[in-house]
């Protein structure tokens, strides 16, 4: 029996060194205990892990960020299952591919949990500020249900750069000093401080983005589950939000538009922030930046493209580069004003093939749709657009929630989910590839009439 001495619980890159050199040396999944932290003598009689890598093979760039996010999970099983993975992958090097793999199936569920713990952290963590010696610190009390708090921490970093705060739950807790950021023993819910101004923040923040129209009490308990409500300033909010939602709803209509651009503004940016760190899928790693939406948040039009392009990706605004001057050009000859409106993508990170110098778009596959639905859907809770054009396939799967064909929807309302109306009309860089001057003019007319049909919904549902 092997014994593979990990340092933490999330020890990656021990669990990476150590399966690296069992698997070089051929030690069978079934010979090799993992274990964390101190040495527990010699229960099996054990030998070490072999020092080198004998018969070094790589391993494809998924099964990496796989097992990265799989270590963090709380299954003590996770480094025995990853290292059985690792030893088919030698054999078999195309065994990712295999989706129906039970093995491979239980790794991926595992990192998808591991995920949904990272968002509810990011989501649900909750800063009350105490002065200390050196200033205001904001201290958050957090249990994570997998070990994913060193994982999550360059969000926090980034997301609250000038802050001084610190982040405890019960295995660890991380602090940040504007520019260093350090570990310590995991502490108790008694160490961190209750209640303070700093909630007010958040109160505004939720009440702004509660929409009792999508009231859904199952969804939100699934999203924010009660073990978290305690921790949270403003699920206070919550049952007094409920009980007046019908009431709300009617005098939210009636007076949104009106008082929605400050606290809308405020919620938007937050939003923006946010998505800006935003990992829910693989495609930040090659993008510049996340490129949000933009326009007027209490637009009455929403305009939804695929992702960003080459130069939005560098610009981090949306629809700037050739598709964007197709667009405004199309706008304008439809009397539509683009600063009227909300212009966003479906997906908001550029997705890309490198060819030479050249990045050459890559059409955004359904997962990074599905993924990046999130903010989306978060963007139409704010501005809740009566009408929104999809511009092109994407778009239209994106809100709509299913594949669609541009010919077989074109033309018509379609309902969505939240009650608005989407209208799907081509994609502008379609209009760029037509080769034939006449077809690329009436083409191009018909895009106009769908934008201007559009507008004229806008106003038929105001009036
Ligand atoms: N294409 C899109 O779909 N969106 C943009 O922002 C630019 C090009």
């Amino acid at each position: 029996m092997r014994v593979a001495q990990l340092a933490s619980e999330d020890d990656f890159d021990g669990w990476r060194t150590a399966a690296r050199a069992l698997a070089g040396a051929r030690v069978p999944a079934d010979q090799v205990v993992w274990q964390v932290g101190e040495r527990a003598g010699d229960l099996f009689g054990d030998e070490a892990v072999p020092d080198a890598a004998a018969g070094a093979f790589s391993v494809p760039r998924p099964f990496v960020e796989l097992a990265q996010s799989v270590v963090a999970h709380s299954d003590p099983e996770r480094f025995a299952l990853l290292y059985r993975m690792l030893l088919r992958l030698r054999e078999q090097p195309g065994a990712m591919a295999d989706r129906a793999d039970p093995l491979l199936r239980r790794l991926e569920e595992m990192a998808k949990d591991v995920r949904r713990d990272m968002h509810k952290m990011r989501a649900f963590v909750r800063f009350r500020e105490v002065e200390t010696e050196d200033g205001p610190r904001f201290i958050a009390w957090f249990e994570p249900e997998h070990h994913i708090v060193r994982l999550n921490a360059g969000f926090f970093v980034r997301r609250f750069a000038s802050m001084h705060w610190s982040i405890l739950t019960p295995e660890l807790s991380i602090h940040w000093d504007g520019a260093t950021l350090t570990e310590s023993p995991g502490a108790t819910k008694a160490d961190a401080p209750a209640g303070d101004p700093i909630e007010e923040v958040w109160r505004t923040y939720y009440g702004s983005i509660f929409n009792p129209a999508r009231l859904k009490i199952g969804a939100m308990l699934k999203e924010m589950p009660r073990k978290y409500w305690k921790n949270m300033p403003e699920t206070a909010l919550v049952p007094q939000l409920i009980a007046g939602a019908q009431a709300r709803e009617a005098k939210m209509i009636e007076t949104a538009r009106a008082d929605v651009g400050g606290n809308s503004r405020v919620a938007w940016k937050a939003l923006r922030d946010e998505a800006a760190a935003c990992t829910r899928c693989h495609l930040y790693k090659c993008a510049t930046q996340t490129v949000f939406g933009e326009g007027d948040v209490t637009a009455r039009l929403m305009l939804v493209g695929e992702q960003p392009g080459d130069q939005e990706d560098l610009a981090g605004k949306p629809f700037v580069g050739p598709a964007g001057q197709v667009l405004d050009k199309a706008l304008a000859q439809a009397g539509v004003d683009r600063a009227t409106t909300y212009v966003t993508n479906a997906v908001k990170h550029f997705k890309f093939e490198q060819r030479g110098k050249r990045r050459i778009h890559s059409k955004p596959q359904g997962p990074e749709i599905d993924a990046c639905r999130w903010w989306i859907d978060q963007e139409r809770v704010l501005i809740r657009p009566p009408v929104t054009v999809a511009l092109g396939a994407t778009a239209a799967r994106s809100l709509l929630g299913k594949v669609v064909t541009i010919s077989g929807t074109r033309g018509r309302p379609l309902k969505l989910a939240d009650g608005g109306e989407c209208w799907v009309t081509i994609h502008p860089s379609y209009l760029l590839r037509l080769q034939d001057k006449a077809q690329a003019e009436d083409e191009f007319g018909r895009f106009v009439e769908d934008l201007q049909t559009a507008n004229a919904r806008v106003a038929a549902l105001a009036a």
